[in-house]
Protein backbone atom coordinates (compact mmCIF):
# COMPACT_ATOMS: atom_id res chain seq x y z
CA UNK A 1 0.00 0.00 0.00
CA UNK A 2 1.41 3.33 -0.93
CA UNK A 3 0.85 6.09 1.67
CA UNK A 4 0.61 9.59 0.85
CA UNK A 5 0.02 12.32 3.08
CA UNK A 6 0.30 15.14 0.54
CA UNK A 7 -2.58 16.42 -2.32
CA UNK A 8 -0.10 16.88 -5.36
CA UNK A 9 1.87 13.68 -5.59
CA UNK A 10 -1.37 11.82 -4.78
CA UNK A 11 -3.09 14.07 -7.73
CA UNK A 12 0.01 12.94 -9.88
CA UNK A 13 -0.45 9.23 -9.46
CA UNK A 14 -4.41 9.22 -9.85
CA UNK A 15 -3.79 10.67 -12.80
CA UNK A 16 -1.20 8.33 -14.12
CA UNK A 17 -3.86 5.38 -13.03
CA UNK A 18 -6.70 7.00 -14.77
CA UNK A 19 -4.80 7.90 -18.20
CA UNK A 20 -4.20 4.21 -18.03
CA UNK A 21 -7.67 3.64 -17.77
CA UNK A 22 -8.03 2.41 -14.11
CA UNK A 23 -10.99 2.89 -12.65
CA UNK A 24 -10.90 4.58 -9.00
CA UNK A 25 -12.85 3.53 -5.86
CA UNK A 26 -12.83 5.72 -2.54
CA UNK A 27 -13.31 5.26 1.08
CA UNK A 28 -13.60 8.24 3.17
CA UNK A 29 -12.46 7.60 6.98
CA UNK A 30 -11.54 9.00 10.21
CA UNK A 31 -9.86 5.93 11.08
CA UNK A 32 -10.60 3.81 14.08
CA UNK A 33 -10.87 1.31 11.44
CA UNK A 34 -13.23 -1.65 11.83
CA UNK A 35 -14.83 -4.53 9.84
CA UNK A 36 -17.68 -2.02 8.81
CA UNK A 37 -14.64 -0.15 7.27
CA UNK A 38 -13.07 -2.84 5.36
CA UNK A 39 -16.49 -4.47 4.17
CA UNK A 40 -16.34 -0.62 2.07
CA UNK A 41 -12.69 -1.03 0.65
CA UNK A 42 -14.05 -4.99 0.29
CA UNK A 43 -16.90 -3.31 -2.12
CA UNK A 44 -14.98 -0.84 -3.66
CA UNK A 45 -12.39 -3.80 -4.88
CA UNK A 46 -15.25 -5.47 -6.42
CA UNK A 47 -16.09 -3.10 -8.85
CA UNK A 48 -12.64 -1.22 -9.05
CA UNK A 49 -9.49 -1.63 -10.42
CA UNK A 50 -7.62 0.76 -7.62
CA UNK A 51 -9.34 1.52 -4.36
CA UNK A 52 -7.65 4.36 -1.85
CA UNK A 53 -9.06 4.70 1.71
CA UNK A 54 -8.55 8.10 3.25
CA UNK A 55 -7.64 8.84 7.14
CA UNK A 56 -8.50 11.97 8.43
CA UNK A 57 -10.47 13.21 11.90
CA UNK A 58 -11.98 16.03 10.28
CA UNK A 59 -12.69 18.27 13.16
CA UNK A 60 -15.30 21.20 10.81
CA UNK A 61 -17.52 18.11 11.28
CA UNK A 62 -17.37 18.14 15.16
CA UNK A 63 -20.05 20.35 16.79
CA UNK A 64 -18.98 19.29 20.79
CA UNK A 65 -14.91 19.75 20.55
CA UNK A 66 -15.33 17.24 23.38
CA UNK A 67 -16.09 14.55 21.12
CA UNK A 68 -13.40 15.59 18.63
CA UNK A 69 -10.89 15.08 21.48
CA UNK A 70 -12.12 11.96 22.47
CA UNK A 71 -12.55 10.38 19.05
CA UNK A 72 -10.32 7.16 19.29
CA UNK A 73 -7.15 7.59 16.69
CA UNK A 74 -5.48 4.31 15.97
CA UNK A 75 -3.66 4.94 12.95
CA UNK A 76 -0.91 2.25 13.09
CA UNK A 77 -3.46 -0.48 13.48
CA UNK A 78 -5.58 0.89 10.86
CA UNK A 79 -2.82 0.91 8.34
CA UNK A 80 -2.32 -2.82 8.85
CA UNK A 81 -5.80 -3.30 8.45
CA UNK A 82 -5.95 -1.52 5.27
CA UNK A 83 -2.53 -3.34 4.43
CA UNK A 84 -4.07 -6.75 5.00
CA UNK A 85 -7.13 -5.98 3.20
CA UNK A 86 -4.97 -4.88 -0.04
CA UNK A 87 -6.27 -1.47 -0.18
CA UNK A 88 -3.92 -0.01 -3.02
CA UNK A 89 -3.27 3.94 -1.85
CA UNK A 90 -4.04 5.73 1.87
CA UNK A 91 -4.11 9.46 1.76
CA UNK A 92 -3.03 10.64 5.17
CA UNK A 93 -3.62 14.09 5.17
CA UNK A 94 -2.90 16.67 8.16
CA UNK A 95 -5.45 19.66 8.63
CA UNK A 96 -3.20 22.27 6.84
CA UNK A 97 -3.05 19.94 3.97
CA UNK A 98 -7.02 19.92 3.59
CA UNK A 99 -7.86 23.39 5.15
CA UNK A 100 -4.93 25.44 4.20
CA UNK A 101 -6.80 29.00 5.17
CA UNK A 102 -8.11 27.56 8.15
CA UNK A 103 -11.44 26.15 9.68
CA UNK A 104 -13.90 29.49 9.37
CA UNK A 105 -16.08 28.33 6.86
CA UNK A 106 -16.62 30.96 4.33
CA UNK A 107 -19.82 29.56 2.42
CA UNK A 108 -22.54 27.79 3.59
CA UNK A 109 -24.09 24.28 1.82
CA UNK A 110 -27.60 24.35 0.97
CA UNK A 111 -28.70 21.41 1.93
CA UNK A 112 -32.51 22.76 2.98
CA UNK A 113 -34.75 20.28 5.16
CA UNK A 114 -31.89 17.65 5.41
CA UNK A 115 -29.96 19.65 7.83
CA UNK A 116 -32.76 20.61 10.08
CA UNK A 117 -33.87 16.95 11.13
CA UNK A 118 -32.37 14.15 13.37
CA UNK A 119 -28.64 14.49 12.98
CA UNK A 120 -29.06 17.84 11.34
CA UNK A 121 -30.84 19.16 14.34
CA UNK A 122 -29.10 17.68 17.63
CA UNK A 123 -25.58 18.50 15.79
CA UNK A 124 -25.88 21.87 14.33
CA UNK A 125 -23.02 22.70 11.74
CA UNK A 126 -22.14 18.86 11.54
CA UNK A 127 -23.25 18.08 7.86
CA UNK A 128 -21.54 21.64 6.50
CA UNK A 129 -18.33 20.09 7.81
CA UNK A 130 -19.54 16.84 6.11
CA UNK A 131 -19.79 18.65 2.94
CA UNK A 132 -16.54 20.68 3.61
CA UNK A 133 -14.41 17.32 3.82
CA UNK A 134 -15.96 15.36 1.46
CA UNK A 135 -16.80 17.91 -1.24
CA UNK A 136 -12.36 18.54 -0.49
CA UNK A 137 -11.46 15.14 -1.02
CA UNK A 138 -13.68 14.09 -3.81
CA UNK A 139 -12.11 17.48 -5.37
CA UNK A 140 -8.73 16.35 -4.73
CA UNK A 141 -9.45 12.38 -5.62
CA UNK A 142 -12.09 12.56 -8.53
CA UNK A 143 -13.12 8.82 -7.58
CA UNK A 144 -15.90 6.74 -10.35
CA UNK A 145 -16.88 5.47 -7.04
CA UNK A 146 -17.50 6.62 -3.03
CA UNK A 147 -18.00 4.20 -0.69
CA UNK A 148 -20.20 5.02 2.51
CA UNK A 149 -22.06 2.92 5.44
CA UNK A 150 -25.71 2.73 5.48
CA UNK A 151 -25.13 3.20 9.35
CA UNK A 152 -24.70 7.12 8.83
CA UNK A 153 -28.40 6.67 6.83
CA UNK A 154 -28.54 10.68 6.75
CA UNK A 155 -25.35 11.48 6.07
CA UNK A 156 -25.37 9.40 2.78
CA UNK A 157 -28.44 11.20 1.88
CA UNK A 158 -26.49 14.61 2.50
CA UNK A 159 -23.74 13.30 0.07
CA UNK A 160 -26.22 12.57 -2.62
CA UNK A 161 -27.32 15.91 -2.14
CA UNK A 162 -23.60 17.43 -2.63
CA UNK A 163 -22.98 15.20 -5.47
CA UNK A 164 -26.20 16.34 -6.81
CA UNK A 165 -25.65 20.19 -6.67
CA UNK A 166 -21.81 20.56 -7.78
CA UNK A 167 -23.03 17.52 -10.58
CA UNK A 168 -19.86 15.70 -9.31
CA UNK A 169 -18.99 13.09 -11.73
CA UNK A 170 -18.52 10.67 -8.76
CA UNK A 171 -21.37 7.36 -8.26
CA UNK A 172 -22.27 7.40 -4.38
CA UNK A 173 -22.51 3.49 -3.66
CA UNK A 174 -24.12 2.93 0.04
CA UNK A 175 -23.06 -0.31 1.43
CA UNK A 176 -24.85 -2.12 4.30
CA UNK A 177 -24.59 -2.30 8.17
CA UNK A 178 -21.88 -4.53 9.79
CA UNK A 179 -23.20 -6.08 12.70
CA UNK A 180 -21.55 -7.27 15.72
CA UNK A 181 -23.51 -10.52 17.16
CA UNK A 182 -25.17 -9.16 18.98
CA UNK A 183 -26.68 -6.66 16.44
CA UNK A 184 -24.76 -3.46 17.50
CA UNK A 185 -24.26 -1.63 14.53
CA UNK A 186 -20.20 -1.60 13.93
CA UNK A 187 -18.88 2.21 14.73
CA UNK A 188 -15.58 3.97 15.89
CA UNK A 189 -17.58 4.54 18.56
CA UNK A 190 -17.96 1.29 20.55
CA UNK A 191 -13.76 1.58 20.91
CA UNK A 192 -14.85 3.97 24.00
CA UNK A 193 -17.57 1.22 25.38
CA UNK A 194 -16.97 -1.15 28.41
CA UNK A 195 -18.13 -4.67 27.75
CA UNK A 196 -20.97 -4.02 29.48
CA UNK A 197 -22.36 -1.25 27.45
CA UNK A 198 -21.59 -3.02 24.35
CA UNK A 199 -23.78 -5.62 25.44
CA UNK A 200 -26.50 -3.12 26.27
CA UNK A 201 -25.95 -1.09 23.38
CA UNK A 202 -27.25 -3.76 20.75
CA UNK A 203 -30.32 -2.50 22.61
CA UNK A 204 -30.67 0.44 20.05
CA UNK A 205 -30.91 -2.31 17.37
CA UNK A 206 -33.38 -4.77 19.46
CA UNK A 207 -35.26 -1.21 19.35
CA UNK A 208 -35.36 -0.78 15.51
CA UNK A 209 -35.85 -4.38 14.86
CA UNK A 210 -39.42 -3.75 16.88
CA UNK A 211 -40.25 -1.22 14.91
CA UNK A 212 -39.52 -3.40 11.71
CA UNK A 213 -41.66 -6.16 13.14
CA UNK A 214 -44.21 -4.38 14.42
CA UNK A 215 -45.02 -1.59 12.22
CA UNK A 216 -47.69 -3.16 10.00
CA UNK A 217 -50.39 -3.68 12.62
CA UNK A 218 -49.18 -1.15 15.59
CA UNK A 219 -49.56 2.82 15.82
CA UNK A 220 -46.87 4.52 15.08
CA UNK A 221 -46.89 6.92 18.22
CA UNK A 222 -47.44 3.50 20.48
CA UNK A 223 -44.31 2.11 18.88
CA UNK A 224 -42.12 5.41 19.36
CA UNK A 225 -43.21 5.18 23.16
CA UNK A 226 -42.49 1.39 23.17
CA UNK A 227 -39.09 1.49 21.97
CA UNK A 228 -38.23 4.78 24.16
CA UNK A 229 -38.71 2.49 27.18
CA UNK A 230 -36.95 -0.35 25.56
CA UNK A 231 -33.92 2.05 25.10
CA UNK A 232 -34.04 3.38 28.78
CA UNK A 233 -34.57 -0.06 30.39
CA UNK A 234 -30.93 -1.54 28.07
CA UNK A 235 -29.14 1.69 29.75
CA UNK A 236 -29.07 4.56 27.47
CA UNK A 237 -29.24 7.54 29.57
CA UNK A 238 -29.81 9.78 26.97
CA UNK A 239 -32.05 9.71 23.82
CA UNK A 240 -31.88 12.40 20.99
CA UNK A 241 -34.59 10.55 18.66
CA UNK A 242 -36.17 7.45 17.98
CA UNK A 243 -38.26 8.04 14.35
CA UNK A 244 -39.88 7.12 12.02
CA UNK A 245 -39.13 8.73 8.53
CA UNK A 246 -39.88 8.79 4.80
CA UNK A 247 -37.09 6.94 3.65
CA UNK A 248 -36.25 9.43 0.52
CA UNK A 249 -37.04 12.85 2.48
CA UNK A 250 -36.64 11.95 6.03
CA UNK A 251 -39.86 13.30 6.76
CA UNK A 252 -41.33 11.63 10.10
CA UNK A 253 -44.09 9.70 9.47
CA UNK A 254 -47.12 8.99 11.85
CA UNK A 255 -49.42 7.13 9.98
CA UNK A 256 -48.59 3.36 8.38
CA UNK A 257 -48.43 3.90 4.52
CA UNK A 258 -47.44 0.51 2.95
CA UNK A 259 -46.65 2.56 -0.34
CA UNK A 260 -44.52 4.80 1.46
CA UNK A 261 -40.68 3.41 1.44
CA UNK A 262 -40.12 4.51 5.48
CA UNK A 263 -36.66 4.41 7.48
CA UNK A 264 -36.48 4.07 11.51
CA UNK A 265 -33.72 5.74 12.80
CA UNK A 266 -31.70 5.95 16.35
CA UNK A 267 -29.17 8.33 18.36
CA UNK A 268 -28.88 7.78 21.78
CA UNK A 269 -25.87 8.00 24.72
CA UNK A 270 -24.74 5.28 26.64
CA UNK A 271 -21.78 5.79 28.85
CA UNK A 272 -21.24 9.08 27.48
CA UNK A 273 -20.90 7.79 23.83
CA UNK A 274 -23.41 9.08 21.72
CA UNK A 275 -24.38 5.32 19.28
CA UNK A 276 -26.61 5.83 15.77
CA UNK A 277 -28.71 3.41 13.83
CA UNK A 278 -30.86 2.40 11.42
CA UNK A 279 -33.13 0.15 9.65
CA UNK A 280 -35.06 0.48 6.32
CA UNK A 281 -38.61 -0.98 7.25
CA UNK A 282 -40.38 -1.87 4.44
O1 LIG B 1 -18.43 8.89 8.09
C1 LIG B 1 -17.31 9.37 8.36
O2 LIG B 1 -16.41 8.69 8.84
C2 LIG B 1 -17.05 10.84 8.08
O3 LIG B 1 -18.18 11.59 8.28
C3 LIG B 1 -16.46 11.09 6.66
C4 LIG B 1 -17.43 10.71 5.59
C5 LIG B 1 -15.16 10.31 6.51
C6 LIG B 1 -16.14 12.57 6.51
O4 LIG B 1 -15.23 13.01 7.46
Amino acid sequence: MIILKKIYPLQQMLQQLKNSGKTIGFVPTMGALHDGHISLIENSQSINDITIASIFVNPTQFNDSKDYDKYPVTVENDILLLEKAKTNILFLPAIKEIYPNGLAQVSQYNLGFLETVLEGFYRPGHFQGVCRVVHKLLDIVMPDNLFMGQKDYQQCMVVTKLIDLYKIPTQLQIVATQRETTGLARSSRNMRLSQQAKQNAAGIYAALSYIKNNIVHTAIPVLKNDTLKMLKDAGFQKIDYIEICNAKTLAPVEIYDSNIKLVALAAAFIEDVRLIDNILLN
